[in-house]
């Protein structure tokens, strides 16, 4: 294989690989967990591709000894993963459950072990049933105080081993999935005041979180991680820019400036004030917001592919687009939003099975626009390939598209780096195959391949894909050969 030179990754940099408790752990009934909102809307038929569920998932709930053991091997430096809030409470609230902190206490202590540094998602999505039960979740205020109480229960028992807190994992999609177009629980559709509502409150459950941990003399990292999709606009027409940017305002700016500056964009507030749409606040929520600004010390991205905008004409293509969840390319329908922006594909890019494009740079745009705009730290939380690999009668995965993803996208964040970008961590998606939220099992991420398909019944035996010995070699060298 060539080896490339890349730019100066710094001593000490993060080289790492992420998960969500609901995609790997399994286990749904053990250990005392309680229900979550996935437990229930995996099971409503239709919603998931195949049916698929993380009933089982990949195991790594009775696994993650072998799991971490193989994180060690490849010489990992830090191991991004969440912690499922109905294992600590099962209702949510009230009593803790000491075998759900016992779980997540052997996982840090594993990693440590063979120093790999923990870092902890504090929300991925799964939510206790109870409290959507109880209040509709995040559509009640009353959120705010469980989601901080669960958070310093997690601060409070984890604190001094775990220096890199995320608290809440691409707010951005699990609200529009959730609110808009019904993909994810709670399976709304189109209800735009209660987006930006819902929205209001994941903002407020995580301001009110950076604070208590600095409150409690957290010394750590703490932010949240963002699925940042930049953009370019599709030529130099004054429409089009426009078009880029009312994009950027809407879809991106929306929560990286509630982040780190505790406002929201003034353009777009004004549209949706507009329109009806704006979310109401409390008294006090933006000097809230404005104070865990200063206190967050990195920003999260998530980036897997950037988009084009172009000026969307009034009777254009509306947000609900079919999404490709199959695998067949070219099923995704073009989205966006009527008289602002629509997000047409980019002839110059290849694109996924899935239809996402390819697009190495669009990394270092995003690293630049928040060294610019925020100038903060960067977690790159999550960055990957999708894909169907096959497995070969010796058991080999022969994933040479993965590590030329990688590679170029590792790249591309040498130069950033290179620029003057403080990127702090660098975390692919995911370490072992696990379960995609709608795209069942077939859509695989890992380094190391599970032996399972959407039904249940697999050996789940793991093995090692020629990507996981190219990344191992990669952090051996800090990113000097690619
Ligand atoms: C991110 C999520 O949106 O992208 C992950 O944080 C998710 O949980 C990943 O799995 C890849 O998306 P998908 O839809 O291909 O599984």
């Amino acid at each position: 294989m060539e080896q490339m030179k890349a730019a100066g990754f710094p001593e000490g940099f993060l080289w790492g690989s992420a998960s969500a408790a609901y995609q790997i752990e399994g286990g749904w009934q053990e250990g005392g967990k309680g229900v979550t909102n996935w437990d229930t809307f995996v099971r409503i038929p239709g919603k998931t591709f195949k049916a698929t569920t993380g009933d089982v998932a990949v195991d790594h709930y009775h696994r993650y000894k072998e799991d971490i053991a193989l994180m060690a091997e490849m010489g990992l430096k830090t191991y991004r993963f969440s912690i499922s809030w109905a294992r600590i409470y099962p209702e949510g609230k009230g009593k803790v459950n000491e075998e759900g902190v016992a779980f997540y206490q052997n996982i840090i202590d594993e990693c440590l072990k063979y120093r790999i540094e923990p870092m902890v998602t504090i929300y991925h999505w799964d939510l206790p049933q109870a409290l959507v039960d109880a209040y509709q979740g995040w559509e009640s205020p009353q959120i705010i105080d469980d989601f901080v109480n669960y958070a310093k229960t997690l601060f409070t028992r984890f604190g001094d081993k775990v220096k890199y807190w995320i608290t809440l994992n691409e707010q951005n999609i699990f609200t529009s999935l959730g609110w808009l177009t019904a993909q994810h629980p709670p399976g709304k559709f189109d209800d735009q005041k209660m987006f930006y509502q819902v929205n209001h409150h994941a903002f407020m459950a995580h301001a009110k979180t950076v604070l208590a941990y600095r409150e409690m003399g957290g010394k750590g990292e703490i932010g949240a991680s963002f699925a940042y999709t930049p953009s370019y606009a599709l030529d130099c027409k004054p429409i089009n820019a426009m078009a880029k940017a009312n994009y950027d305002d809407l879809k991106n700016y929306w929560w990286m400036d509630v982040y780190a500056y505790g406002r929201y964009p003034i353009a777009a507030l004004t549209y949706l004030r507009k329109k009806g749409f704006a979310p109401d606040m409390a008294e006090g929520d933006e000097e809230i917001l404005r104070k865990a600004a200063k206190e967050i010390t990195f920003m999260g991205v998530n980036y897997y592919q950037s988009c084009v905008c172009e000026y969307n004409p009034i009777d254009g293509v509306t947000p609900y687009g079919t999404m490709n969840t199959s695998g067949v390319k070219g099923s995704a329908q073009e989205v966006g939003i009527q008289g602002i922006y629509k997000n047409p594909a980019n002839p110059y890019l290849l694109t996924t099975d899935w239809d996402w494009s390819i697009d190495p740079s669009g990394l270092w745009f995003c690293c630049r626009e928040i060294t610019s705009r925020y100038g903060l730290p960067i977690i790159i939380s999550e960055n990957g390939l999708g894909a169907f690999d096959k497995k070969t009668e010796k058991n080999e995965i022969h994933d040479e598209y993965r590590i030329c993803y990688l590679k170029e996208h590792i790249k591309a964040l040498g130069e950033a780096i290179e620029e003057g970008c403080q990127v702090l961590a660098y975390c692919t998606w995911s370490f072992t195959d696990l379960l995609s939220w709608l795209n069942g099992y077939q859509k695989r991420y890992g380094f190391v391949y599970v032996d399972r398909e959407e039904e249940e019944g697999g050996t789940l035996n793991r093995y090692k894909k020629d990507s996981f010995y190219w990344y191992q070699n990669v952090i051996r060298t800090n990113g000097v050969e690619l």
